[in-house]
This record gives C-alpha cells, sequence and structure tokens, in this order.
C-alpha cells in the first residue's frame, strides 16, 4: 500500500447523452422572461444545446442546467492547466474535446495561477458549450499557495458573468485526503466555507479523491457529509490485485461500492479515471500482473461503455466519467492523444445507454 501511496501521489504531481429530454426537468418555459435567450428546448451542457446569444439573467440559473440523472456514461476529459495554455489553444482544444469526443465537461487537473486564467477557462467553455469542474489545486510542497488560488477563483466565480453558467462544481484536489494536505475535519471546513461562499451562484463543491484516500483517514465522514456530490478517482491499474484492464470491473465496483455505503446517495462522478498505456517512473504497478499499453489503456474504456447501464443504474442519478486526460503532455501513458498529438486507438465511448 506504501507503493500505491507513492506512486498515485507523485503521478498526481505529473500528472447527458443525449440528454433525456425529460420535458419537466431544466427546461426554460415560454413564461420565462428572455426565453428569447434559448432558441431550444434543453438543457446545458446537453449536446443538442445551443448556447443562447447573451449570458442569462441570473434568474435563468435554475432552468439551466441539465438534471444530473442525465450525467452519466462518458462526460469528457480531464484537462491539464500546469502549461497555461493560451486562450487560443483553450478554444481550439475544448472545441475538439466537445464536438471530435460529444464531451459535456471539461474537468480541470492541475493549477496555472496566470492572472485571468479562469476567464480564459470560461470563456473557451462557453463559446464551445461545455460545463467546467473548476479546481482549487493543492500542489505536493505542502504550503499554502491554494488559500490565494481559493480566493482567486471564489472571487472570479462572483465577478464573470459567465463562469456561474459553465462552472458546474468546484473541486478541491487533487487527492488532498491521499496527500494529507490538510487535516480532514479543516477540509471539510473548507468546503463548507466554499459552499457559503458560492451559495448565490449555485455552485456545488466536492472534493477529488480517492476511495483510499477517505479509508486512510478513517473514512472522512466530515468530508463525505459537506460534499455536495463524490468525485472519485477510478485508478485501478494502481490496484494491488489490478492485470489487465478487461478484468478490473471488480477493483472498479468496490470502490465504487465504498462510496455507495458511505454516500449518503449524493450523486457520483469518475472524475479522475483511466488505464496507463506505459508505466514510468512516477506509475508504477502494485500488482505483478498489471499490464500498461495502449490495448489495456483503450480496453478500460471499453469496459466502462460495456457496463453503461450498470454505471447509469447507480443511486443519485447514475455515474458520469472522465477520460483521465485529454493529451499524454499532460499525464504521460494517460493521455488519448499521444505527445505528438496522434489519437493513440479509436475513442467514441457511449454518451448515453
Ligand atoms: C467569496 O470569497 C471571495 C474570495 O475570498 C471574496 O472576494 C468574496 O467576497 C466572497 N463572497 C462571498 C459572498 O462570501
Ligand atoms: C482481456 O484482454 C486480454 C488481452 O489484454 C485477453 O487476452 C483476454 O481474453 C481478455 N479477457 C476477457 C474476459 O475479455
Ligand atoms: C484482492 O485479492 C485478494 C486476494 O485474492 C482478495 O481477498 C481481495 O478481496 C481482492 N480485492 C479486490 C478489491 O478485489
Amino acid at each position: 500500500m506504501a507503493f500505491l501511496l507513492l506512486t498515485s501521489s507523485l503521478w498526481a504531481a505529473f500528472l447527458l447523452n443525449m440528454i433525456n429530454q425529460v420535458a419537466s426537468v431544466s427546461v426554460p418555459t415560454a413564461r420565462d422572461s428572455n426565453s428569447q435567450n434559448f432558441p431550444h428546448r434543453s438543457c446545458f451542457p446537453a449536446l443538442d444545446f445551443r448556447m443562447p446569444r447573451q449570458v442569462p439573467h441570473d434568474s435563468q440559473l435554475q432552468h439551466w442546467w441539465c438534471d444530473a440523472s442525465t450525467e452519466y456514461a462518458f462526460l469528457g476529459f480531464s484537462y491539464e492547466v500546469t502549461a497555461c495554455q493560451s486562450a487560443e489553444q483553450l478554444l481550439q482544444e475544448f472545441s475538439d474535446i466537445r464536438h471530435h469526443f460529444n464531451s459535456r465537461y471539461v474537468r480541470l487537473y492541475g493549477a496555472c495561477d496566470r492572472e485571468g486564467f479562469y476567464d480564459d477557462i470560461v470563456n473557451a467553455a462557453w463559446e464551445n458549450g461545455l460545463g467546467v469542474h473548476a479546481l482549487i489545486w493543492f500542489g505536493f510542497n505542502g504550503d499554502d499557495i491554494w488559500i490565494g488560488r481559493r480566493d482567486t477563483l471564489l472571487a472570479n466565480l462572483h465577478s464573470n458573468p459567465k463562469a456561474k453558467f459553465v462552472t458546474r462544481v468546484l473541486q478541491f484536489g487533487s487527492e488532498p485526503l491521499f496527500d494529507n494536505v490538510l487535516p480532514h475535519d479543516q477540509l471539510a471546513e473548507q468546503v463548507l466555507l466554499a459552499k457559503a461562499n458560492l451559495s448565490s451562484l449555485s455552485i456545488p463543491v466536492t472534493v477529488s479523491e480517492l476511495a483510499y484516500g477517505y479509508q486512510e483517514r478513517g473514512g472522512a465522514q466530515d468530508v463525505l457529509d459537506a460534499i455536495d456530490s463524490i468525485n472519485i478517482h477510478m485508478l485501478p491499474f494502481f490496484s494491488q490485485n489490478a492485470s489487465t484492464a478487461n478484468e478490473s470491473w471488480p477493483l472498479v465496483l468496490n470502490d465504487l461500492q465504498w462510496f455507495i455505503d458511505h454516500g449518503n446517495g449524493k450523486k457520483m462522478y469518475f472524475d479522475e479515471n483511466g488505464w496507463p498505456s506505459v508505466t514510468s517512473p512516477s506509475v508504477q504497478p502494485n500488482s505483478p500482473l498489471a499490464v500498461a499499453d495502449v490495448h489495456n489503456e483503450q480496453q478500460y474504456y471499453i469496459l466502462l461503455d460495456e457496463h453503461c447501464r450498470d454505471l447509469k443504474n447507480v443511486e443519485a442519478g447514475g455515474v458520469g466519467w472522465f477520460a483521465h486526460i485529454y493529451n499524454d503532455n499532460q499525464e504521460p501513458g494517460y493521455g488519448i492523444y499521444d505527445s505528438s498529438g496522434a489519437l493513440k486507438f479509436p475513442f467514441h465511448p457511449r454518451t448515453s445507454c
């Protein structure tokens, strides 16, 4: 288990379906004051949603988001921002994420402390009809830099008028329990403070974490009670029982069941989720039988597709999953694209079932 700690932690260092057209859910009605802003009766960020020309009035927020029950199957990519991508690159890659792969979301990973960076994220998301799982990044130095990141992001979510319309959830991460960056009661307190700060914007707050991260902190039930949704790191390659990806379903179920047992029926996402195509100094298996190659990276996502209905039927609207990660430059071996930008395998995961 010690090696699991090391590998996963170091690793991290580098590291709606055609929306169920449920008319009663999140759909503006003709009575809405500026319904001309909604030429299409759908919800954000469903694949058939068309963005309004103008930023909606705040009163539209309650009709804006798709229901959590539509957020199962493939949702999008984890996307590392430590490279501080330019506004142009964000626009281009978010377009690829949305249109090439039918993503509904990007889940941010890492940190870029450039002034105005989250405005660029919001703009690229808005322009492409993508939702964002935003992230307050702790890093691995045990310092307090995350406090400034928290305050900057919270302030931005209030000041950028589009931010609350694309930011689905604010995460504390990555793996703050596993990395022991804060005692779990202080992390729970941070979640509650952020929820209070964002309550007028209706932006929920969560923690991005492994099952083992909770388990090694005595379950950290205070954190589980505080968070609005459960954003799970599902990385079965590191299991002591890992072999091939297509044999990993029991490992996935084992962690998922722990969250079902302790999560009080909250919505769940696999928000850091994948299988590596290569090992590296920071990605070493804990099982001698674990296989890292492109075939197994692909097989893992095929496995999730094959279990689409099982994941859909999980309580609280099913489990939606992200592919970790967009490009090998962002996390060696986990990319859907290799480091030269070529697709490693065909990737057309199901967005509904
Ligand atoms: C939320 O937090 C930010 C950053 O600390 C602060 O600027 C803002 O005033 C806070 N807003 C509310 C409503 O608490
Ligand atoms: C899983 O994939 C391996 C190749 O990686 C293959 O040999 C094996 O037959 C597959 N098992 C199942 C149950 O599909
Ligand atoms: C891993 O394998 C051990 C030994 O076979 C077994 O007891 C344990 O339940 C397995 N764990 C998972 C998560 O499958």
